[in-house]
């Protein structure tokens, strides 16, 4: 078979002269910069089209299908973003009802706001030792279909950014009784099929739409991502419209190539990619759950708050024991150790490990941690700061009084933060990341609400949505 990315390779030495965008012409001297120029190129012939696939293009969709053991697969340059726009808009008519998790990403609210939806939240209980969300549960998704029949689609997030997983396959038991589509949001877990360390693919679960981030997990780049039909609940046809409207009419092979490089790397080699991955992973972690000061979030978690599964690639370090919040470990990691991690929140940071990782690249992060533990448990325990209120979550039930393009597209006005209590917010607000809605316009913004803001500003966290970037002012639902 006639491979994307070898085709382009080939192409980018066969000596034809380009008079076709890009208005780089493949010519590298046109900037003082190392750019990929010569393999940048557009739908020219045998290069088939993202949008109107026949050629390579489909064939490469076809693989992904395979891989995955799905019906159909469509890649994306637009990231999980293009994807769950696409599955939500293809699988709900304009102004419809869905079911969603009330911790989606962002791009699933942008989603309800262009199609005009009705949103019913479950909202995901907490897990009580970390604060963060926890999994949705059949049983709710099962209580919240009977109480709204109308619903015509549901939409989870699994795993999350903090690597939980729900019962996807009780889910989706309970959507195909009421033969409704399931669409789950598994951007953060690409690499799921590749090893039995790793929960299983909804894919595999019985979701009918499954979303997937290439570049998060797997050597791909930045931006590329897939959406899987694995039933016929949702039509093709549909899919392929969607994806057309939300990606560009240009899209980039440096991308669409990545992803099926990325593949065929899977295909030959991911095996034992995978078991040198998890073999190293499984050592760190080891070493890791035994730190006291410093703590890592591990599997003992499944089976509380509607934890099915745990992807073990993530690696969250809680803070809570120590004398160190978030943000300061973040920077100890980064200016000591010379570590970037994903990201930190108030009482942890994320670090996310892949196949990508060498076993010297993880051992460094372990040797790290474990050195700020033991001078965390030599300092006396008065030392221990408490400037965060213990079991927090930034996740706090808001009441939605208004739609989201309702309240987007309403006559608004700006108000300083501290009066708003009370009022109903025209805007988004996320703490980014992870860029899930701490506030959506609709809600009623509550006391609770302005004073974590307060906190999160303190704590020097990004918060992000609001077009006041200082985050002083929000626009409001005006009379
Ligand atoms: C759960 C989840 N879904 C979807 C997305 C969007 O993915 P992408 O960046 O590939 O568009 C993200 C991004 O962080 C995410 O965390």
């Amino acid at each position: 078979m006639e491979r994307l990315y070898k085709e382009l390779e080939k192409y980018s030495r066969n000596g034809d002269y380009p008079f076709h965008m890009p208005g780089h012409k493949r010519n590298p001297l046109t900037v003082d910069a190392d750019f990929p120029f010569e393999r940048d190129i557009t739908e020219i012939d045998g290069f088939d089209n993202l949008h109107h696939p026949q050629g390579i293009i489909l064939d490469a969709q076809k693989e992904a299908a395979q891989l995955y053991g799905s019906r159909e697969c469509f890649l994306s340059v637009n990231g999980s973003t293009a994807a769950l726009l696409s599955a939500v808009s293809a699988s709900v008519k304009r102004g419809g009802q869905i079911l969603m998790a009330r911790n989606c990403h962002k791009a699933v609210y942008h989603a309800v706001y262009l199609r005009d939806l009705k949103p019913t939240y479950i909202y995901p209980h907490i897990v009580d030792e970390f604060g963060i969300n926890g999994g949705i549960t059949p049983s709710r998704v099962k209580r919240a279909l009977e109480e709204n029949p109308d619903i015509e689609v549901v939409l989870v997030t699994s795993p999350t950014y903090d690597g939980v997983v729900s019962d996807i396959a009780g889910i989706a038991r309970v959507t195909a009784e009421h033969n409704i589509p399931l669409i789950v949001d598994e951007a953060h877990g690409a690499h799921f099929r590749f090893s039995d360390y790793f929960p299983g693919s909804a894919v595999d679960l019985g979701a009918d739409l499954v979303v997937q981030s290439f570049h998060k997990t797997l050597p791909s780049m930045t931006q590329t991502a897939v959406l899987h039909r694995c039933s016929d609940r949702v039509s093709g046809e549909s899919l392929q419209r969607f994806m057309g409207i939300y990606q560009s009419s240009s899209p980039s092979y440096i991308l669409m190539a990545s992803m099926d490089a990325c593949m065929d790397k899977m295909k030959r080699d991911g095996r034992e990619m995978f078991q040198e991955f998890t073999k190293n992973l499984g050592e760190i972690r080891e070493r890791l759950e035994k730190c006291s000061c410093i703590r890592l979030a591990a599997s003992d978690m499944i089976g509380h708050a509607g934890i099915f599964d745990y992807d073990r690639s993530k690696l969250l370090f809680f803070t809570d024991r120590s004398s160190l919040n978030g943000r300061m470990l973040h920077e100890i990691l980064s200016s000591e150790f010379h570590l970037q991690m994903e990201m930190d929140s108030l009482n942890y940071v994320t670090a996310i490990a892949s196949v990508g990782d060498t076993g010297e690249g993880l051992m460094r992060l372990c040797e790290a941690i474990e050195e700020i533990d033991r001078r965390e448990s030599l300092k006396i325990r008065e030392e221990k700061k408490k400037d965060i209120p213990e079991k927090f979550s930034p996740y706090i039930p808001m009441k939605q009084i208004s739609g989201i393009a309702d309240a987007m597209e309403a006559p608004m006005k700006r108000c300083p933060l501290e009066e708003s209590i009370g009022r109903v917010s025209a805007e988004f607000v996320y703490l980014y990341p992870p860029g899930i809605p701490i506030l959506v316009p609709g809600e009623q913004i509550t006391g609770q609400f302005v004073k974590n803001m307060r906190l999160y500003m303190d704590q020097g966290l990004d918060l992000q949505g609001l077009s006041d970037y200082t985050n002083k002012t929000i626009c409001i639902v005006g009379e």
